[in-house]
């Protein structure tokens, strides 16, 4: 028997308990995180090690120091997770690991320590898209929350309306055709000088002024579920370079707030609109800008108008996290999910429904 079969005929033997217990690993960015999770909805640990300060200094995570942070972290935060859940290797029936999409150099950390502790301990790996886990963060805050639902998908990454069938079969409503909206909070925030994570800074920014500015940029994906961040991004942009050559002050909190408003607005509406033309009831939201105050305030607004019923997770697994990758992953081998060979690499790009 392959090492493969012989892994794959011990992931038959775990789909089998009723107690299941993985741990994850998480490195696509700049955070380095191990949990453990329990049956994909109960967290023992969730330990996260943040890299914000260290790329705080370059104004975003520059890809190489965040290689070496992880390769620094990870060990310690493994250790660490095992410890707050007050357990051992022994009580792990599997490896979890995110292998894609991310930063290459990140993402091999994780996957390569991953591969190590799974040979050592002789136990499966899963290899778990990042995106999907995103969507997962949602299964432990709400303990009961079941597909099928609408999601709202907005990270660093990835814009997307997608209809989740089944804890398996997702589809593409709608997705930006340009940047992502994360990117596009953050590129903003750097214009006007706010510190790394912009998109928290504009959150916070935002709070402090009025959205009294007009953008003035070209809606071109009016009527459709798509979106396009580019040309609202470059409208605050050249606002904001216009001031700075008239040598005028610029009303960061105005900006930010009138950029939040547009962007949320934008995002809400497609969304608001593609639960009723699908007849969808449950919406939810997923990734790192799910941790936005005012994109929260505005779908419970519309959501309770329209009596949707609204998920967001909670706000530590909002942005990057390893017990988002573990739910994942409990989910992925009951649906008959085959282990990762030993061959498994780490993906800087990966569809948005493989694995
Ligand atoms: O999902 P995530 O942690 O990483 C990716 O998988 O891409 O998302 C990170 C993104 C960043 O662009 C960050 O600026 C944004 O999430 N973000 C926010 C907030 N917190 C994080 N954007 C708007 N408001 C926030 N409060
Ligand atoms: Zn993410």
């Amino acid at each position: 028997m392959t090492y493969k079969q012989q892994m794959d005929k011990k992931l038959d033997e775990i789909r089998k308990k009723s107690q299941v217990r993985i741990l994850a690993i998480e490195s696509s960015c700049d955070e380095t995180s191990v949990a453990i999770v329990e049956n994909g909805r109960e967290v023992l640990s969730c330990v996260i090690d943040t890299q914000i300060e260290i790329h705080k200094r370059f104004g975003g995570v520059v890809p190489e120091v965040a290689s070496r942070n992880h390769i620094q972290a990870i060990d310690n935060v493994c250790q660490e997770a095992l410890r707050q859940a007050n357990i051992t290797f022994d009580d792990i029936d599997l490896i979890a690991v995110t292998y894609g999409a991310g930063l290459l150099g990140a993402l091999l950390v994780g996957v390569s320590f991953a591969k190590g502790l799974a040979f050592a301990l002789n136990k499966p790996l899963l290899a778990i898209n990042h995106i999907k886990g995103h969507i997962a963060s949602n299964y432990i805050t709400h303990k009961n929350l079941e597909p099928p639902f609408m999601c709202l998908l907005v990270s660093g990454g990835h814009t997307a309306i997608l209809r989740v069938k089944d804890y398996k079969n997702f589809e593409l409503v709608g997705s930006t055709v340009d940047d992502a909206v994360g990117e596009c909070f953050d590129k903003v925030a750097r214009v006007m000088g706010l510190s790394y994570p912009g998109g928290l800074n504009i959150d916070k920014m935002a709070k402090l002024g009025e959205p009294c500015i007009e953008f003035t940029h070209k809606n071109i994906l009016a009527g459709t579920y798509n979106f396009s961040f580019s040309g609202i991004k470059t409208a605050v942009i050249n606002y904001v370079h216009n001031l700075n050559q008239k040598n005028q002050e610029i009303n960061i909190p105005n900006i930010s707030a009138s950029f939040q408003k547009l962007v949320v607005g934008e995002l809400s509406n497609k969304t608001i609109k593609a639960m009723k033309d699908f007849g969808e009831a449950k919406l939810v939201v997923a990734g790192g800008v799910s941790a936005n105050s005012y994109l929260k305030a505005k779908l419970l607004d519309l959501c309770n108008k329209e009596g949707y019923n609204l998920y967001m997770p909670d706000l530590k697994y909002c942005t990057d996290n390893a017990a988002m990758i573990g739910s994942c992953a409990y989910f992925e081998l009951l649906n008959g999910m085959e282990c990762a060979d030993i061959n498994l690499t780490a993906k800087s790009t990966i569809p948005l429904f493989n694995n």
